[in-house]
């Protein structure tokens, strides 16, 4: 399906089939899609987690008001940003740059001393909120790849982030979430899919200045 008429066909699904599952060829297409969106500088300064015990999954609801997506999708992602984002990261990104095109580390030292210049730059809490910036981008990845599959989503940042994080242990990993990405089957027992879409007229949406 072409991507807008994907993006015509989803909604946001709050009753998953629970009976159907994914393919792994289908998780690992929207796991393609998730990384090879662009994240500033290239840094994805994320992780991107993969909940299958219906334990935790359990939990994860009770720490999400009960939203019945956490139990009933076929898979979960949570995204989380990293909390910090310090010069050995910075490294890490280097030597995959530079191992990834044939650069020696060297050529790339000034790249490194902005990158550490713009990092060194920011509070840490400027640091989280732009790393959870670009982890939205990457669910939008997500949304918009499983609605060209006609794979139903339902992305969520209605959950107690504090209980996720204890839940998930992301803290000890630097790490806290963001936002969740739900994917499978719609149930044809959810009434949203009979909505129609509430878009603002393009008119609206978009102006041109000059
Ligand atoms: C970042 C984000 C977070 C959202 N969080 C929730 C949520 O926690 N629970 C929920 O039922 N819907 C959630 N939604 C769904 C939106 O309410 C829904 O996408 C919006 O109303 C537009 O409807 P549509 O997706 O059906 O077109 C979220 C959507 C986005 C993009």
């Amino acid at each position: 399906m072409k991507i807008v008429d994907g993006l015509k066909w989803r909604y946001a699904v709050k009753r998953f089939d629970s009976t159907r599952k994914l393919t792994k060829d289908q998780i690992d297409y929207l796991k393609e899609a998730i990384n090879f969106i662009p994240s500033s500088y290239g840094l994805q300064p994320y992780k991107v987690l993969e909940i299958e015990s219906v334990e935790i999954r359990e939990k994860l609801r009770e720490a999400a008001y009960g939203q019945p997506q956490l139990t009933e999708a076929a898979h979960i992602f949570v995204f989380a940003n990293f909390t910090d984002y310090n010069t050995d990261k910075v490294d890490a990104f280097i030597k995959l740059t530079s191992e990834t095109n044939n650069i020696s580390e060297e050529n790339s030292n000034g790249y490194r001393d902005m990158l550490n210049g713009i990092i060194s730059s920011m509070t840490p809490e400027q640091i989280s909120t732009w790393n959870s910036k670009q982890a939205y981008i990457a669910l939008g990845a997500l949304l918009s790849a499983a609605a060209e599959q006609q794979i139903d989503a339902a992305a969520m940042e209605g959950f107690d982030k504090a209980k996720f994080d204890e839940i998930l242990g992301l803290k000890e990993k630097g790490l806290t979430s963001v936002c969740i990405g739900a994917v499978g089957y719609r149930s044809p027992e959810d009434q949203n899919q009979f909505l129609k879409k509430v878009r603002k007229p393009m008119d609206q949406l978009f102006e041109k200045i000059g």
